[in-house]
């Protein structure tokens, strides 16, 4: 069966901590990965440091089956660290989501870890509204909880550096550890760049000859009663179009994915994951970067041959046996900025001293500013980086192992409803096409894929993606009487349409609706107005009530989403009086934001309320479900 990239079984390596032995757990909730390669590389220094301490790295997921052996094991702990990333609008990771409910909803079990010592390292981006809101929310509730902080919360942000944040973070906890953990006979420890973890890996050969057929791995229902993230399901393409006209220089593709006899299923307002594939271009650039034959089979691994572990093993998952061209198109993301950490393995593959010299000083503190300027703020690629260094070449398992990251799973909101379409999955995307600063023209990986793709109503040759459904809490009110206000420019209208569908199944199977109003932006109504005539189907079949639209670059001025709202303001208020509820999807930076700002100024005008009594309303009705954002 297919197996994508997942997350090393962690397995206990270490006995059972005896007399002397203390044990430290360190919990993480991770999505890409990162959070994890942190919690390794913590454990694998303070293993080094600390002869009789036991470090354990645990998914929250996997550290406890329900709610009750999440307390029996937590009350248990004397050290626990947390790493955890803040998602979406201030959600928990999926490996989180669980023991974060179970968790922060616990007030009534007052102070019952008064044994426990705590830090956590959040993961997040000050780009967002909710930055570090997991974190922030996880190290209070520790602390009414009775357990006692070790080190103050670290706020990691990914706008930055998050590697510096981390290992400043670090630098506060090993005093704190050394108080605890130290023996008489650990040496007085140094502290290493974390990445300076020694990486063990295997890498297997394969004879070509024999090697077993790859479009096994990738069966249609492949043999899991449940699809997530680590058990994704082949589903063809059915359907591609391009919503945008050709008047139009940008592009939105419409895509449709059969899900007929895979065993997956969705409701209206779930996430479809997407394993996409790298561009042959970009694939063929690395392969010349690597000098490697494509058709090399092989497979690398956390584990000797004998099935034992490795001691420091890979920061990466592993996957599947296949060959390079097929390890490079679905398994490396060679397109996002390198780590400071895949730098330095680089680095130690650069037979030339210049190389090896400049990529070390890149991931040192001293050369702090340079990667922020030359790396981030350029948005090298990895290949653009290692076109620069040309003696840099590390073999394939390191390159796998510590300079590639995984591709990782494209989240889009789904477009359709299962009432209309049961066996097809649709997909709004619009195409990621921009120039660098650094100047490089930079395709998004997935929606370049998806546009380019091809549909099985025009080849039995078609294009497939692994795939699988994320459920969200993005739902319609149960009561379709209750009326909903939707606001989704762009292609934020995509969950809108599975809605409409929705209500328009509902009607037809005879259901009384309330009204809706639906708040839809963009460019040119000749242009980049999507599904235009669906919408004013769903008008005329009643599903929508009302449909308004701004145009933001037709006028003089711009008019966006929320100008509208501004002058729908009474009816608006009229709809939250009756106990209505109000959607937002979309860009979260810009346009979430500015919504925000002005459902805040409508309450407070039209309810007469003061700007802190108009704050506790709109936050009444998001902790209430009424006021719910899908927004990235
Ligand atoms: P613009 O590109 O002309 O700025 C879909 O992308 C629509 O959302 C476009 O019409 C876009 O306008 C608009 N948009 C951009 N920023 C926005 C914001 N902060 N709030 C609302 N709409 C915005």
């Amino acid at each position: 069966a297919f197996e994508p990239p997942k997350p090393l079984i962690v397995k206990e390596l270490e006995p059972e901590p005896d007399d002397g032995h203390k044990k430290v757990t360190i919990l993480f909730g991770t999505q890409t990965g990162t959070a994890e390669g942190f919690a390794k590389a913590l454990a694998e220094e303070g293993k080094a440091r600390y002869e009789k301490a036991t470090f354990k790295i645990i998914d929250l997921d996997d550290y406890a089956a329900d709610d009750d052996e999440y307390e029996e094991k937590l009350k248990k702990e004397s050290l626990v660290l947390f790493f955890v990333a803040t998602y979406g609008d201030g959600e928990p990771t999926d490996n989180a989501a669980r023991f974060y409910k179970w968790f922060t909803e616990g007030n009534e079990r007052g102070e019952w870890l008064q044994n426990v010592k705590f830090g956590v390292f959040g993961l997040g981006n000050k780009q967002y509204e909710h930055f570090n809101k997991i974190a922030k929310v996880l190290d209070e509730t520790l602390e009414q909880q009775g357990a006692k902080r070790l080190v103050p919360l670290g706020l990691g942000d990914d706008d930055q550096c998050i590697e510096d944040d981390f290992t400043a973070w670090r630098e506060s906890v090993w005093p704190e550890l050394d108080q605890l953990l130290r023996d008489e006979h650990d040496a007085t420890a140094v502290s290493t760049p974390y990445t300076a973890a020694v990486l063990e890996y295997r890498v297997a050969f394969y004879d070509p000859e024999n090697a077993p057929l790859e479009d096994k791995n990738w069966s249609n229902a492949n043999g899991h009663a449940i699809h997530d993230a680590q058990h994704p399901c082949r589903s063809n393409v059915a359907v591609r179009k391009e919503l945008h006209t050709p008047a139009s220089d940008r592009s939105c593709t419409h895509l449709e994915f059969d899900i007929a006899s895979t065993g997956l299923t969705y409701e209206t307002g779930d996430h479809v994951g997407v394993y996409c594939e790298n561009l042959d271009e970009v694939v063929e650039e690395a392969l010349q970067l690597l000098n490697l034959s494509p058709d090399t089979y092989f497979s690398i691994h956390s584990d000797k041959e004998d099935g034992t572990p490795l001691s420091g093993s890979s920061l990466l998952p592993p996957f599947p046996p296949c060959s390079l061209r097929t390890a490079l198109t679905r398994y490396a993301d060679l397109l996002s900025s390198p780590k400071k950490s895949a730098l330095l393995a680089l680095a130690a593959h650069a037979t030339h001293p210049t190389d090896a010299d400049r990529l070390t000083h890149l991931a040192s503190p001293a050369g702090k500013d340079e990667y922020a300027q030359w790396i981030v703020a350029n948005q090298k690629s990895l290949l653009e980086v290692m076109a620069e260094f040309q003696s840099a070449r590390p073999p394939l398992g390191v390159f796998f192992a510590a300079v590639a990251p995984r591709l990782q799973p494209r989240y889009y909101s789904i477009s359709s409803s299962p009432r209309m379409a049961p066996s097809r999955i649709h997909v709004t995307c619009a195409l990621v096409l921009e120039k660098t600063p650094g100047g490089r023209l930079h395709k998004g990986v997935c929606s370049t894929w998806m546009k380019n793709s091809v549909p099985l109503e025009k080849s039995h040759e078609c294009s497939w993606a692994p795939i699988f459904v994320r459920q969200s809490n993005f739902k319609l009110p149960k009561d379709t009487q209750v009326p909903i206000i939707m606001i989704g420019p762009g292609t934020g209208l995509a969950p809108f349409r599975g809605f409409l569908q929705e209500r328009l199944a509902l009607k037809e199977a005879g259901a009384e609706l309330g009204s809706s109003i639906l708040f839809f932006g963009c460019r040119n109504s000749k242009m980049d107005y999507i599904y235009k005539d669906e919408l004013n189907n769903f008008v005329e079949s009643g599903a929508l009530s009302e449909l308004i639209v701004a145009f933001s670059r037709e006028g003089p001025t711009k008019q966006y989403v929320q100008h509208k709202m501004l002058e729908k303001a009474s009816e608006i208020w009229n709809i939250i009086s009756q106990g209505g509820y109000i959607y937002v999807c979309g860009d979260a930076k810009g346009m979430a934001r500015d919504v925000h700002r002005t459902l805040h100024t409508i309450v407070q005008e039209q309810g007469s309320l003061d700007s802190s009594k108009a704050e506790s309303m709109v936050k009444n009705l998001q902790t209430t479900g009424r006021y719910l954002r899908d927004v990235w």
